[in-house]
C-alpha cells in the first residue's frame, strides 16, 4: 500500500541521507527541540546554529527563559529576524511556568494551545519528543504530499486544507520511527522535492509518486485562486 511503503522509505531515506547530527536532534528535552522548531520556522538551519547553542547557556530551561526580561530575551535574539517569534517564545515560557508547572505537556493538542506554536510545530515537538503519531503539514510538506497522492484540489479552500491534514494522518507510520519520519518529510521538502525543479531520481517515494507517474510534478500543489 501507499502507507507503508511511502513511510517505510521515507524513514529509510532520512537515516542514510538526512540530518541526523544537528545539536537539536541529540535530544529528546521539549524545551530544545521548540527552540529549535521556532528558530528554524524562518530561518536557515546554517543561522540557526550560530545562535542555538548561546540561546541555551543563557537560558539552560523553559524557567530561566520565563524568569528572563522580554529585553534580555529580544537580545539572545537579536540577528534571527521575525521578533514576534522571540516574543511569543517569552510568553509561551511563562505559560509553560505558570499553567503547566515548568514542564511542558506532551501531546500535540496541548502543545498547540501555546503562544506561537500552530498545529504543524506542536506535531513536530509531538513526534520528535514522544514518538505521538501527529502529521505535520507545513509549506514543504503540502507540496510532497500534494505530489505523492496527485491531489489537485486548491488548498486555500478550508475544506481541501482539513482533507489534505487527514490524508497526512492516514500516511504516518506506526511504530517508533515518528521521528525520522517527521524528519525526512521536512527534509524531502526543503532538498528534494523542490517547487519549481524537483529532483525525482532522488526520491525515495519516486515509485509511488503519482505526480510524477503523470508527468508533471512541478503543478501541484495546484493553485486556482489568486
Ligand atoms: N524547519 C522547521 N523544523 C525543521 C527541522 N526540524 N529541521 C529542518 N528544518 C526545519
Amino acid at each position: 500500500t501507499t502507507r507503508a511503503e511511502f513511510a517505510t522509505r521515507l524513514v529509510a531515506w532520512q537515516r542514510q541521507h538526512g540530518r541526523h547530527r544537528l545539536p537539536w536532534q541529540q535530544t529528546r528535552d521539549p524545551y530544545r527541540v521548540w527552540l529549535s522548531e521556532i528558530m528554524l520556522q524562518q530561518t536557515q538551519v546554517s543561522t540557526v546554529l550560530g545562535y542555538y547553542d548561546r540561546f541555551l547557556q543563557r537560558f539552560p530551561d523553559v524557567v530561566a527563559l520565563a524568569n528572563a526580561s522580554l529585553d534580555d530575551v529580544l537580545a539572545a535574539w537579536s540577528g534571527l529576524g521575525y521578533y514576534s517569534r522571540a516574543r511569543n517564545l517569552h510568553r509561551c515560557a511563562q505559560v509553560v511556568r505558570d499553567q503547566h508547572g515548568g514542564r511542558f505537556p506532551q501531546r500535540a493538542v496541548e502543545l498547540v494551545e501555546l503562544p506561537g506554536i500552530g498545529r504543524s510545530t506542536a506535531a513536530a515537538i509531538a513526534a520528535f519528543c514522544f514518538d505521538e503519531r501527529a502529521a505535520i503539514l507545513d509549506g514543504n510538506v503540502k507540496r510532497v504530499l500534494t505530489r505523492v497522492l496527485a491531489y489537485g484540489a486548491d488548498l486555500a479552500v478550508p475544506r481541501h486544507e482539513r482533507e489534505l491534514w487527514s490524508m497526512a494522518e492516514q500516511l504516518l507510520p506506526d511504530g517508533d520511527d515518528m521521528g525520522p519520519y517527521t524528519q525526512g518529510l521536512m527534509d524531502l521538502g526543503a532538498t528534494v522535492c523542490l517547487a519549481r525543479s524537483p529532483s525525482c531520481l532522488l526520491c525515495p517515494a519516486h515509485a509511488l509518486c503519482q505526480a510524477r507517474a503523470q508527468g508533471q510534478p512541478e503543478v501541484y500543489p495546484v493553485k486556482t485562486r489568486k
